[in-house]
């Protein structure tokens, strides 16, 4: 034998030979990815029965499940699983029993404990034909990267801007024609600032939106305006909180206006480049309520207290703006009634946004349905928020990122409408 026909031998035993020339060896390497083949399935199908197992198992713990009485005592039915995906992502059907709906496996606390049960982050459903939906198991948080606010503007205050990204990867526009004020709430460092910087530069260049308001961190409104045409409509700074109240006076006395002069037969004032929506910004509002409410407060019969003022006009822009194409953005840590001009002022926020806030302050604004949805938001990364309002249903979002604060004043400098354009 040959040294050449010795090593071919002992590379057909060992089953490493390969090429036309290894007479035999084909078999061997057909056999073995037969064997991975029925070894892979079998895994698949191992994996099916125990991923279904423990679907009917969460399930029952959290009673999304019916219990039917029968002769021998109690048989507990659980939605049926139809085909396994291995993914990744790892997704199943599932056919909805008797009167239950896609989102009830979403509802309260159930998405967390299915998705913690089934070893996954959390769970996304969405319907496929008649009563199946599949159910796809995410292993990190959809929301967990961040993205980047390109540098655009809308021609128009009819065209939406981005807010935000949902969970199922929608990018959430909002008009601001749409009948709504904004209210954000949040703690430090939790996002608010850079949700509004992202919405004033994409508004900025609009020719039927003024950007006007009061900002006492004279960050977000000021400076990075000037030269604007919105920037003689903004207050800013803590030196003279009365220019806050007269701004906000004068915002009212212009609505009055303006619903003195609704056309015949119209209900509300059409924004153009003449009568522009005015887009109201409150930053960090109950500060400045705060200042106001901490000035002198005048001898009885010489003038209504500042912090009043400020109430009064923001509670009518608030409760009468709408019709008239006013539209506040209010930006508060905490959304208490006494921190924003009462309960009733609250309650006039139709879009309502939640950044990282203890679990009390997330019920606070959008209902007793949030309640499940606190305790892990109170740890929320910045840029991660609740959203409801304007008939959605309260979900998650991820805000977009402008940059740093040079970004922000570059957008604006190059996107914010100036008066000879
Ligand atoms: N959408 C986002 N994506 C990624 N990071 C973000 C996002 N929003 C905010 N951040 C980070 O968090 C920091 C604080 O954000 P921001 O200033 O908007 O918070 P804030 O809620 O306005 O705080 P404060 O109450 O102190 O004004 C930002 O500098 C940035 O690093
Ligand atoms: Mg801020």
């Amino acid at each position: 034998m040959t040294a050449l026909e010795h090593t071919r031998r002992l590379e057909h035993r060992s089953g490493r030979t390969r090429g036309p020339g290894a007479h035999g060896s084909g078999l061997f390497a057909r056999l073995r990815a037969e064997c991975a083949r029925r070894e892979y399935e079998a895994s698949v199908l191992a994996f099916a029965a125990s991923l279904k197992a423990v679907f009917r198992e969460a399930c029952t713990g959290i009673a999304l499940c019916q219990y039917v009485h029968v002769a021998a005592g109690v048989t507990i039915r659980t939605p049926r699983v139809g085909e396994v995906r291995l993914g990744p992502p790892t997704s199943f059907t599932v056919e909805l029993m008797a009167g239950q709906e896609p989102a009830d496996f979403t509802k309260g606390e159930n998405g967390a404990r299915l998705a913690h049960t089934l070893g996954a982050h959390g769970l996304r459903v969405e319907p496929v034909a008649g009563r199946w939906v599949r159910i796809h198991l995410l292993d990190h948080d959809p929301l967990r990267d961040g993205f980047t606010l390109p540098s655009l503007s809308v021609a128009s205050g009819i065209e939406p801007v981005i807010i935000g990204r949902t969970e199922d990867g929608l990018t959430l526009g909002h008009a601001l024609t749409e009948p709504g004020h904004l209210g954000v709430q949040g703690q430090n460092g939790s996002g608010k600032t850079q949700l509004a910087e992202g919405i004033l530069t994409q508004l900025a260049a609009a020719p039927d939106v003024l950007i006007t308001g009061s900002d006492i961190t004279g960050l977000l409104l000021g400076r990075p305006w000037d030269g604007t045409v919105h920037r003689p409509h903004q207050v800013t700074g803590t030196q003279d909180i009365a220019a806050h109240a007269a701004l906000l006076e004068d915002l009212v006395a212009e609505m009055d206006r303006r619903l003195a002069t609704i056309p015949p037969r119209q209900d509300k004032i059409a924004p153009d480049a003449v009568t522009p929506t005015k887009f109201v910004v409150l930053e960090e509002f109950p500060g400045l309520l705060r200042a106001a409410d901490g000035l002198p407060r005048p001898k009885r019969g010489e003038g209504v207290p500042v912090g009043d003022r400020i109430r009064t006009a923001v509670l009518r822009l608030l409760s009468e703006g709408r019709k008239a194409a006013f539209r506040v953005l209010m930006l508060a840590q905490r959304f208490e009634a006494t921190a924003v001009g009462g309960g009733y002022a609250r309650d006039q926020f139709a879009l309502r946004i939640s950044f990282r806030v203890p679990a009390d302050s997330l019920e606070m604004l959008h209902g007793v349905d949030a309640r499940p949805l606190g305790q892990e938001h109170a740890n929320a990364a910045p840029g991660v928020a609740y959203l409801s309002g304007l008939g959605r249903d309260c979900q998650r979002i991820r805000v977009p990122y402008l940059g740093d604060y040079g970004e922000y004043c570059d957008r604006i400098a190059a996107h914010g409408r100036r008066a000879h354009r």
